[in-house]
């Protein structure tokens, strides 16, 4: 009876194992829409040092997304969707560095026009 519980504990933690591995964080994909959104908003306003750290972050969050579809395999579509994501964040870093809000605007639309190709393809339901 013992050794069915433990195997039971071990298959469960396996299958936990795999599912987070298999998953991304939809906590991650939040965070990523909360700033986007804020990104947008602070470009309208022309808010330099707060557009600058929503880009900074995003720039973070989809180097997270790219190592999670690169380890996850087989997904080559979503790696360079969310590299050419990471570039676009770090783009509009620049852009709004040298206060060029026009050339930030057109790379967030770029950016937003992304978050919609990936999930045509790769977000179920
Ligand atoms: C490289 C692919 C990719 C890119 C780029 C991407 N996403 Fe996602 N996103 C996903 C996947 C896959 C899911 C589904 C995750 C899941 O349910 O496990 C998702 C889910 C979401 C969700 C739903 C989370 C929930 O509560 O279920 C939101 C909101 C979201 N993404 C916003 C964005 C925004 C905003 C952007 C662009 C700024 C973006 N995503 C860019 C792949 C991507």
């Amino acid at each position: 009876m013992r050794k069915v519980i433990l195997l039971f504990a071990v298959s469960m933690a396996l299958s936990a194992g795999v599912r987070s591995a298999e998953e991304l964080s939809v906590d991650l994909m939040q965070s990523i829409e909360d700033t986007n959104k804020s990104l947008s908003s602070n470009i309208a306003l022309s808010n330099k040092q707060a557009a600058t750290a929503d880009a900074k972050e995003l720039t973070q969050m989809f180097a997270q997304v790219e190592t999670f579809f690169d380890h996850k395999g087989d997904a080559k579509n979503a790696v360079d969707l969310a590299r050419q994501s990471k570039e676009l964040s770090t783009d509009i870093v620049g852009f709004v560095a040298v206060n060029n809000f026009e050339s930030a605007t057109t790379a967030a639309t770029t950016l937003s026009r992304t978050c919609r190709t990936c999930h045509t393809f790769y977000k179920k339901e």
